[in-house]
């Protein structure tokens, strides 16, 4: 990944360079259960984090990588910004830069704006999540929670339930599923799937058939905010067709892992039980996050020629 300098989607990279960030997150992941949980590889190296859409673990965790690796960072919020004012992406993009960032990490309602920050900039672009597009640092730390629970992936099935239509983190996922040799389900109401097929996946609309074959089931928020037609009849009815309630974790696998990239519905899309029951990675999530996001950081911006080691 090192001549590769940005981390726009898992298309970037193959199944070696998924593997090395896996690797490099699991060195950093030692370190930040040291008492002094920071290492000097990224020093004099300054990370914007640009967010147009919200988020509380996405930019935190990045932050805190960040600063783990002892980088600078500016956290730009578009509330209090001359966005405000009236002021561009572009605009916006090229004048953090003269300040001499290194790299942007970007969060954008518009799919495909981190492509554009990448034709503007010569920083090194990390795409948080684009629209309803891509999040690749979601996909990475969602393969790593995946290896800490079950080993080895490949041959393994998941399947991804819910509102597949609206999740760059299923658009993502699903890429770094197959990458890894895994058999990627797709479950959700019709109205929910994609209408155009997603490669290699095998989609339907029955949970309660799937449910006893797979290894990681990986629920879904239903993205309200980007519906504004009705997409089922009810939350009610959606519940109950859908929810990964304790009555259906009975039929599970004993060792299911049950995965969600927050922030959760809780009694919607995933029963408050389920999501605080020992098969729930939910909280394993988020602490993969922050290293997985120490490895890409250090990967694209100090990994070869800084010359510094992990420890
Ligand atoms: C997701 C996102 O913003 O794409 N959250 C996240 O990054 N952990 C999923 C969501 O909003 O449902």
């Amino acid at each position: 990944m090192a001549e590769r300098r940005h981390l726009l989607d898992v298309d970037d990279l193959d199944r070696e360079d998924m593997e090395r960030v896996l690797d490099t997150a699991r060195s950093f992941s030692e370190v930040l259960h040291r008492p002094i949980k920071k290492v000097p590889s990224l020093r004099g190296k300054t990370v914007v984090n640009l967010f147009y859409e919200s988020s509380t673990r996405t930019r935190m965790s990045f932050e805190v990588a960040a600063k783990r690796l002892s980088a600078d960072v500016l956290n730009f919020n578009v509330s209090t910004s001359s966005v405000e004012k009236g002021e561009s992406f572009k605009d916006t993009a090229l004048t953090l830069e003269a300040m001499g960032v290194d790299a942007v990490v970007v969060r954008h309602p518009v799919a495909g704006a981190p492509w554009l920050l990448r034709q503007w900039l010569q920083a090194a672009i990390l795409n948080a999540g684009d629209g309803m597009h891509a999040h690749p640092t979601q996909a990475l730390l969602d393969l790593f929670t995946m290896q800490e629970r079950l080993g080895e992936l490949q041959g393994r099935t998941i399947a991804f339930v819910g509102d597949i239509l609206h999740s760059r983190v299923a658009r993502s996922g699903i890429k770094a599923c197959r990458a890894m040799g895994m058999k990627v389900l797709a479950v959700a109401p019709p109205t929910l799937l994609p209408p155009v097929a997603l490669e290699g996946v095998v989609t339907g609309s029955d949970l309660d058939d799937v449910i006893p074959h797979c290894d990681v089931l990986y629920m879904l928020r239903i993205q309200m905010e980007r519906q504004k037609e009705g997409r089922f009849p009810s939350l009610e009815e959606y519940t109950r067709l859908y929810q990964l309630n304790m009555q259906r974790l009975g039929k599970a696998r004993p060792q299911v892992v049950v995965m969600h990239p927050g922030p959760m519905n809780r009694g919607v899309e995933i029963a408050a039980e389920v999501a605080d029951a020992p098969h729930a990675a939910i909280t394993a999530q988020v602490s993969a996050g922050v290293a997985i996001r120490m490895a890409v950081l250090f990967l694209l911006l100090g990994g070869s020629e800084g010359g510094e080691k992990v420890a």
